[in-house]
């Protein structure tokens, strides 16, 4: 990882992609700000990387500022922004635009998807890029998915909400390039994590996604390794699975053609049920 970046925040540090990101990070010599809605996890995180835990919810542009704020004036300037954290609850009664129920029903899916997965991003860069910019650099990883780039069959608003991520991570670097900020956008297909239904440390990266995952499952290692390669590599567009990048040329080549092979892939998942 370059000797640029001596601090880093990670959001959604406490599990998953974000705990391998948090690992990854302080094995780097990076001092790791683990930031998390589960302080317990967060802290866990933090002890074992002599890290820095931070409770946040980062729907709550009042908390992100204050997260950029402490840890700018406790720890020091921040080098490098990982907006991790992320959610999905899944299509209730394979609705594409209902607005409760799925795997894990809230009020709103679709106001909790657009809030954790698309403005957490903007109140980062909201808190944190007039400060980058006056240093004159700043990174920004943004983790979306290849949901944001193709479609979560069974998830509308996870597919929307992370399409704009994609949207928001591209203004960002077109905007800011040239003023020294880095940005770059993660997608990944599936990965091991309590997302797809694998806890934290169950050493499998078997099972959990009921046939999406159809080039594999990543380890959150794997893709944490991926990340940083990446960013030292200084590209915009992070693809884990690397097939992701030939499904989008499939479906920008031919929007139609693609939509009748989802269609196909539904049905199949589906079984009778769809
Ligand atoms: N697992 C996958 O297959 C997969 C694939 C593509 C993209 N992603 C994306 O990767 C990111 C990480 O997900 P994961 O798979 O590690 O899932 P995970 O559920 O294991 O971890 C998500 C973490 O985010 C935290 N979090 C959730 N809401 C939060 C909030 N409001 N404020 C602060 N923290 C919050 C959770 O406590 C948890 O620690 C997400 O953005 C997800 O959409 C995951």
């Amino acid at each position: 990882m370059s000797n640029e970046i001596r601090i880093a925040v990670v959001t959604g540090g406490g599990h998953g992609i974000g705990r391998a990101i948090c690992r990854r990070l302080s094995r780097d010599g990076i001092r790791v700000i683990v930031a998390d809605l589960e302080a317990a996890a967060a802290s866990t995180v933090a002890a074992d990387i002599d890290g820095v835990a931070h409770s946040v919810d980062v729907s709550d542009e009042a908390a992100v500022q204050a997260l950029v704020e402490t840890t700018e004036r406790d720890i020091g300037p921040i080098d490098l922004f990982v907006s991790n954290a992320g959610v999905g609850y899944g299509d209730a009664d394979s609705n594409a635009a209902s607005k409760q129920g799925g795997m894990n029903p809230v009020d709103d899916r679709w106001t909790q998807c657009w809030n954790i997965n698309v403005m957490a991003h903007v109140y980062a860069a909201r808190a944190l890029l007039p400060r980058m910019i006056e240093r004159g650099g700043g990174c920004f990883v943004n983790i979306a998915s290849a949901a944001g780039l193709l479609s979560q069959i069974g998830d509308a608003a996870y597919s929307a909400s992370k399409h704009a991520a994609v949207a928001f991570a591209e203004s960002l670097a077109i905007t800011h390039g040239e003023q020294g900020i880095r940005v770059s956008v993660v997608c990944p297909q599936a990965v091991a994590t309590r997302m797809i239904g694998i806890e934290d440390d169950a050493g499998t990266t078997d099972g959990g996604f009921g046939g999406n995952d159809v080039d594999g499952i990543l380890a959150p290692d794997e893709v944490a390794d991926c990340i940083v390669d990446g960013i030292a590599e200084g590209r915009f567009m992070i693809l884990p699975h690397p097939q992701v990048a030939t499904y989008l040329q499939r479906k920008s080549g031919d929007y139609d053609r693609w939509i009748a092979g989802m269609q196909r892939f539904r049905r199949q998942l589906m079984g009778d049920e769809g």
